[in-house]
């Protein structure tokens, strides 16, 4: 062999392991799950990993070139926008689209005499959820803790004044006095539906769950409000998906959210004071394998300075003796005990929607 084709020979298996290498990098950066794209100083796209690029059903190839706002439909964070942390080297934002949370990390680095700058987006989304439902369930813990010591405290002083009204108008003659007592039983009354719904609100009974249809289950609930709906010249539109699955859930409590939701939605479209139309949607996530369900109404919709508010337990913007600010948190309560979600989308003066998500299994 002469001294070429040796040198030629060696240049080769020096190309094959630099392409060699090149392809492990890039089969390293394709197993992260995150999303990694490298921009220049122009937010134009240097290098992505796979799932970044899968984002747009692409290949890292043929995204490479492209400005990555027009990718996005969203502009990320400038380089400029990050605080650099210790060093210069690291630093985080949090983005939220649409219905998704990314935390994005951008570290700086050089392409040769080329400034350039690599972008690690995680979505944080399922986290989030989760940092939610902990800090309700400890909302409602400790204010179900409260809330019951003072009912049951206020219950025997009730059902005294229950019972004395009800001996003095057996008592009496006049019709008169016979009236106010009846006012007193009344007040007392509608004071103990109050205490009723605040002890169940705090009950900290366990679910008992079987294999339920929640088509049936919501059926139950319709049918129950039927006559009030015709009388209020409710629309109730039923799309469901046929063959729902069996889920494992409370059939009580379940009946419970969606009659709490379901008359929200009345109450909502009767104060909008248009034709009230309310339409109840069932689907599937086979992906997710998940129950899932909607509640939407033509209603005056939620303010966008009350939407974090309403599942707060006592918050209401109904008048006194209309309610009690109690339905939607203990709603949330039996959804979180069933490992789901509630959320909300509204408009103010066009209506809401509520959408659970309720695990098969
Ligand atoms: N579909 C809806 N449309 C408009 N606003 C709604 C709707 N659902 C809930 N809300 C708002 O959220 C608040 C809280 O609802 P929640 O069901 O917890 O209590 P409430 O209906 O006021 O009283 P309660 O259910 O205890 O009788 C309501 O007062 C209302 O302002
Ligand atoms: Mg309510």
């Amino acid at each position: 062999m002469s001294d070429l084709q040796a040198s030629s020979n060696l240049d080769n298996e020096f190309i094959d392991k630099i392409i060699k290498s090149q392809e492990h990098w890039q089969s390293t950066i394709d197993a992260v799950q995150d999303y990694i794209f490298v921009i220049d100083r122009n937010h134009v796209i240097r290098n992505a990993n796979l799932s970044f690029a899968r984002r747009f059903q692409k290949h890292p190839r043929e995204i490479i070139g492209l400005n990555v706002d027009e990718l996005l439909c969203f502009e990320i964070p400038h380089p400029d926008m990050f605080t650099p942390e210790q060093d210069g080297i690291i630093s985080s934002r949090e983005i939220t689209v649409k219905d998704s949370t990314y935390v994005i990390s951008v570290f700086p680095a050089r392409y040769d005499e080329e400034d350039v700058f690599v972008y690690v987006m995680k979505d944080i989304t399922e986290l989030i959820n989760l940092k939610n439902k902990l800090y309700y369930a400890y909302k409602l813990a400790s204010i179900g803790r409260l809330v019951s010591g003072v009912a049951h405290e206020l219950n025997n002083p009730l059902t005294g004044i229950l019972g004395y009204a009800e001996i003095l108008s057996l008592k009496v003659q006049d019709e008169g006095i016979k009236k106010d007592l009846a006012k007193i039983s009344k007040s007392a009354e509608r004071c103990k539906v109050i205490i009723d719904s605040l002890l169940c609100f705090s009950r900290q009974q366990a679910t008992q769950r079987s294999l339920e249809y929640i088509n049936d289950i919501i059926d139950k609930i319709v049918e129950l409000r039927a006559y009030w709906h015709r009388n209020q010249n409710i629309e109730i539109v039923r799309e469901y998906e046929a063959d729902m699955p069996l889920c494992y859930i409370d059939t009580q409590q379940i009946q419970q959210v969606v009659l709490n939701i379901l008359m929200n939605a009345e109450q909502a479209v009767s104060e909008a004071g248009r034709e009230g139309k309310i339409v109840i949607r069932t689907w599937h996530d086979k992906v997710n394998q998940k129950l899932m369900l909607s509640i939407a109404d033509n209603g005056i919709g939620i303010p966008k300075e009350n939407l974090s508010r309403i599942f707060d337990p006592f918050f209401t913007t109904k008048p006194v003796n209309k309610g009690t600010g109690l339905g939607l948190s203990i709603s949330y309560g039996i959804v979180l005990e069933h490992d789901g979600m509630i959320h909300v989308e509204s408009r103010e003066g066009e209506g809401s929607v509520f959408t659970i998500q309720i695990p098969f299994k």
